[in-house]
């Protein structure tokens, strides 16, 4: 399977600088191995999801509401983000995890209803720094993934230690290597064969200088990527290191 290249924009990107962006990616996306997708803010998907039609780069939102529609001021439903060109949507992110107050039970309910709306979830977990210095990063990661990752899954999972998001300390070849085996043993046993083709994205502080050794590792499918996928030469460097499907 070709490795996934995710940028996500997070809070960032008006009308103006969004287009130069895009058109940037878009002009060096051809001739990659990897796939690529880009999640702006809900106010430039259909803009980008409009620059990028007739492209291979893919459109995904941040976010979306369980709920098919209904009285949720602020929210966006899962159909909205597909009538607005996305394919894919990021679920669970720590961000809203821990600003938004998000629980696995919302990241479930979620991601049943992305797929409802023909969208592929792609369902974030990670442990936190005091997690892991105790000791318990695969304990915290089997249980996230027990409680957002609903029946019957065929979306992607994205690894992503909170203390490797946006500090520019990734998490180790060697200490991605783990969990991702340990993620895909766990995918496995909570879906069945169907685990096996879940692709597992690492992100945290991924970068240009160190994109080649994380994608090499066994079980990465791919990257999650903030802040280098808002300069377009960074974000194409990162998915020129994708491995070859
Ligand atoms: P970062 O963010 O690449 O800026 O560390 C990754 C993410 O939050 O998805």
């Amino acid at each position: 399977m070709r490795q996934l290249i995710a940028g996500n924009w997070k809070m960032h990107g008006l009308g103006g600088e969004a287009t130069v962006l895009v058109e940037a990616i878009r002009a060096g996306a051809n001739a990659l191995a990897c796939e690529l997708l880009i999640c702006p803010p809900f106010t430039q998907l259909v803009p980008v999801a409009g620059m990028l039609a007739g492209s291979t780069v893919s459109v995904g939102g941040q976010d979306c509401h369980a709920a098919v529609k209904g009285a949720h001021t602020g929210d966006i439903s899962a159909a909205m983000l597909a009538d607005a060109g996305a394919r894919f949507v990021i679920l669970g992110h720590s961000e809203r995890r821990a600003n938004h107050g998000e629980t696995d039970a919302h990241v479930h309910a979620k991601a049943i209803a992305a797929i409802a709306a023909g969208l592929t979830p792609i369902v974030c977990v990670g442990e936190t720094e005091a997690e892991r210095t105790a000791g318990w990063e695969t304990g915290v990661v089997s249980g996230q993934l027990a409680g957002s990752v609903p029946a019957g899954f065929a979306g992607v999972v994205a690894y992503e230690p909170v203390w490797a998001i946006g500090t520019g300390k990734s998490a180790t070849a060697a200490d991605v290597a783990a969990m991702h085996l340990f993620i895909r043993g766990v995918l496995l046993r909570q879906l069945g064969p169907a685990g096996g083709d879940v692709r597992i994205l690492y992100g945290g502080s991924v970068r240009p200088a160190n994109a080649a050794e994380l994608l090499a590792v066994p079980e990465v499918g791919g990257a999650l990527v903030g802040g280098a996928s808002l300069v377009a030469e960074d974000f194409l460097a990162i998915a020129r290191a994708a491995r070859p499907g």
